[in-house]
């Protein structure tokens, strides 16, 4: 009797085992969901305007000195970031807050670290602008785009209705049609959220059931893991000085609300192995320490060693296909063409 009693044991742990696999993929479709294609900004353009935005998301000339182009501080063969702890603009300012990534932005409910901005479009009109980024102004913007025939003939064609289609406007409407196809699709997570139950390896499992048991997910979700919500940074407990910063006071500056101290859009953790250095501080530059940190200040929870290392390998499977652009060819300079300015 007793191999058979064992083998009756065997096939119910093994049984059961199925169970919490297909338990943890079930309640993963229900909390994540895959990236499908390019955002909604790229699907309603022209492959015309998607073209023109990429040329002004590398040209410097958008920016007053000739030099910095988005491109600068959202690298697109790095990740969609600088790396550095907080971006370097106009005349090596130094600006206030990291740069996020430009990747899968398109998926966030509202752009900037505080979410001043609704959308893509009108996110991109501020670094142009900025002192410490590019330090231009839209009339430069459009004199400059306008003294370049190639590029009057690229916007008449992006926006064939429009009388003067040059315009700061028509810029960020193209640039956020080509940022929208900058995502990143089949990951490991997306192929496993997709059915793939080897797409993730053990540990990675085990790391999404921490990440999902522990809370991380009741922020983190969504298609893009974040980007949906504003909350504060420190609902459980004063994250460490050197990670927040007592002077930014996150979306308090946008609402004036005294509730809103310490509160930050939720960052998307998609591609986050690539994104050091983490927080709006920019601070932080393991990722094993930001998991940790989160933990604390936002659940309360101290993790072992062992659950932020299967954690810290859970995110690394959110690396998607990184986009392969090509470099674009951009319109040559004229004589009317406006100087760099520094
Ligand atoms: C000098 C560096 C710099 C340049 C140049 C720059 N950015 Fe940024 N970008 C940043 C920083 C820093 C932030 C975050 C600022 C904040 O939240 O207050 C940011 C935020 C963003 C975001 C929001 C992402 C999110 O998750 O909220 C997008 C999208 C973006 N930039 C796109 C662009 C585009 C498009 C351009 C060119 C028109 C550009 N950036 C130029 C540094 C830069
Ligand atoms: C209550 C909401 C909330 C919970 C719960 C939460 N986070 Fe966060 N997370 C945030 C916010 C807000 C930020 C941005 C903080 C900042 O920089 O101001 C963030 C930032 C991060 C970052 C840095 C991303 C970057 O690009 O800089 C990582 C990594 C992260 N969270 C992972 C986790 C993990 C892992 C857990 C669970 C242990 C978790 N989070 C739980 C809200 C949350």
């Amino acid at each position: 009797m007793r191999p058979i009693i064992l083998a009756a044991a065997a096939l119910v742990a093994a049984s059961s085992a199925v169970h919490a696999a297909d338990d943890l993929m079930k309640r993963s479709t229900e909390l994540f969901a895959p990236i499908a294609g390019p955002g909604p900004e790229a699907k309603a353009a022209s492959r015309t305007m998607i073209e023109l935005g990429k040329s002004l998301y590398f040209d410097p000339r958008v920016s007053a000195s000739g030099l910095i182009s988005c491109n600068s501080c959202h690298n697109v063969g790095g990740g969609g970031v600088d790396g550095m702890e907080t971006s370097v603009g106009h005349a090596w300012a130094k600006g206030p807050r990291n740069a996020p990534t430009v990747l899968n932005a398109t998926f966030n409910a509202s752009q900037f670290w505080d979410g001043r901005a609704p959308n893509l479009k009108e996110q991109a009109k501020g670094p142009v602008q900025a002192g410490v980024e590019m330090n231009n102004t839209p009339d430069r913007v459009e004199a400059t785009l306008k003294s370049m025939p190639a590029y009057v003939a690229q916007f008449a064609k992006a926006f064939p209705k429009e009388k003067q289609p040059v315009t700061f406007d028509n810029m960020a409407t193209a640039i956020a049609a080509f940022e929208a196809t900058l995502v990143t699709p089949d990951a490991p997570f997306d192929r496993y959220l997709k059915g793939d139950a080897k797409a993730l390896t053990a540990q990675q499992k085990k790391g999404l059931a921490t990440f999902i048991d522990s809370g991380c997910a009741s922020c983190h979700s969504g298609v893009n893991l974040g980007g949906g919500s504003f909350q504060k940074f420190g609902v459980a407990g004063d994250p460490p000085e050197a990670a927040r910063p007592g002077a930014d006071k996150g979306r308090e500056k946008v609402t004036s609300n005294p509730d809103d101290a310490f509160v930050f859009r939720v960052p998307t953790l998609r591609n986050v192995a690539l994104t050091a250095p983490y927080f709006h501080s920019g601070k932080i530059r393991s990722l094993d320490q930001a998991v940790r940190i989160m933990a604390e200040s936002q659940l309360g929870k101290t993790l072992s060693d062992a659950e932020a290392a299967d954690v810290v390998a859970f995110l690394d499977s959110l690396t998607g296909r990184q986009p392969q652009v090509t470099l674009p060819v951009l319109p040559p300079s004229t004589a009317t063409t406006p100087a760099p300015s520094l």
